[in-house]
């Protein structure tokens, strides 16, 4: 059902240092930050050859990711995102075999303008994982 890594999603204090740290040290492509105010995020893409990071920083009151920095205060690995065809197909069998979709269980268009979901860490070796549908 899943297809390609579509991203890794790493939580960051600093999205300014963290921005030059791949565009200096590392050498990347890195993309001008977005602000996502329906996930709470404001977000930089890096394109690498064969997939994305995507650096997340908090937006807002009540964003999803301040708790995980207060957790994990220097950040870190925050969720991996698959792509998927059809993500209402894909939900309605993740569904059927147990797992828990976050939020309402419908798809929320993503930083890529395309419909995402997240399933429930607990039921995925406590992965937070993505989907989006390519
Ligand atoms: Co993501």
């Amino acid at each position: 059902m899943i297809g390609r890594l579509n991203h890794v999603a790493i939580a960051v204090p600093d999205l300014e240092a963290a921005a030059a740290q791949y565009r200096g040290a590392l050498g990347a492509n890195v993309g001008a930050p977005q602000d996502e105010p329906d996930h709470g995020v404001t977000v930089i893409f890096i394109e690498l050859p064969n997939t994305k990071i995507e650096l997340l920083y908090p937006l807002g009151e009540n964003s999803p990711i301040q708790g995980f920095l207060d957790k994990n205060p220097s950040g870190g690995i925050h969720h991996i995102c698959y792509e998927v065809d059809d993500i209402a197909a894909a939900r309605d069998t993740l569904i059927e075999g147990g797992a828990r979709i976050l939020g309402t269980g419908e798809p929320k268009i993503g930083a890529h303008g395309k419909p995402v979901l997240f399933l429930h860490p607990k039921d995925f070796n406590g992965c937070l994982i993505e989907l989006e549908e390519v």
